[in-house]
């Protein structure tokens, strides 16, 4: 693994969501991430990442942004593409590298260790919430391709009443659970409310629009419990 420890403490300062992710992404959950996203959405995580794999079907070098685990790193090396993982933390990484050859990076979305202009592709599932969006939109440009291809994928609060019932009626119920899966307790504690007040997807597609990507596009998923966020460097 390529640690580059670069971390930069003013940047992890600066945003709210690095003390967010922090608190989330720790040795104690890193062993049982990946029984956990399929379990609590229901297989979802799944679909939702073929769909990723899906808008990078033509490309042939790609990041994924906050790789964690690595579960997308490996449907995209599976799928053909040359793949370079980067995340934060170090523990989830080391989960990564049990998932065969890949190649690892650790680091943070802001500031990219790679050379301009290496990428046709970036990825990236369940990080937009965290980042200074603006800074990491400005890196993807900067180390992607003319006609690269950026795909940001998180999770979304419902817009329709009814299904925004259940959801923070499903999050009562996550947080329940948190008192026994104690590792988990802060992500099923805190989740609900860093998605209401994230404004991912709105910010991700000015800043996109802002740097000059163009055909950007916003599509929801599963009752509006996802969504992504598409672009592509002209
Ligand atoms: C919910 S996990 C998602 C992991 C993987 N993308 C997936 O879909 O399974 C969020 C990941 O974002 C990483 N992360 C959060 N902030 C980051 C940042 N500023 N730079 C790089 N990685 C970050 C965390 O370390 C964690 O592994």
């Amino acid at each position: 693994m390529h640690n580059s420890k670069l971390c930069v403490g003013r940047i992890l300062l600066a945003h709210s969501g690095h003390a967010t992710a922090r608190k989330f992404f720790t040795s104690a959950t890193a062993a049982s991430y990946d029984s956990c996203v399929k379990i609590t959405t229901f297989g979802q995580d799944a679909a939702w990442k073929r769909e990723i794999v899906q808008h990078v079907a033509r490309s042939n070098a790609v990041l994924d942004l906050a790789c964690g685990t690595g579960i997308l790193t490996s449907l995209l090396r599976s799928a053909g593409r040359q793949v370079v993982g980067l995340d934060l933390t170090e523990e989830y990484l080391l989960q990564a590298a049990k998932k065969g050859d890949l190649q690892l990076s650790q680091g943070t979305a802001e500031v990219l260790p790679f050379r301009s202009g290496i990428f046709d592709a970036m990825v990236s599932s369940y990080l937009a919430k965290y980042v200074d969006i603006d800074r990491v939109v400005q890196e993807c440009w900067r180390v992607l391709q003319p006609g690269g291809v950026v795909v940001f994928h998180d999770f979304t609060c419902p817009s329709s009443p009814a299904i925004n019932g259940l959801w923070k009626s499903y999050f009562s119920i996550l947080r329940f659970f948190g008192t026994f899966f104690k590792s988990w307790q802060a992500v099923f504690t805190d989740l609900d409310n860093v998605i209401i007040q994230s404004r991912w997807v709105d910010d991700t597609k000015d800043a996109l629009c802002r740097l000059g990507f163009q055909d950007v596009t916003a599509r929801y998923y599963t009752l509006g419990t996802s969504a992504m966020v598409v672009g592509i460097k002209p």
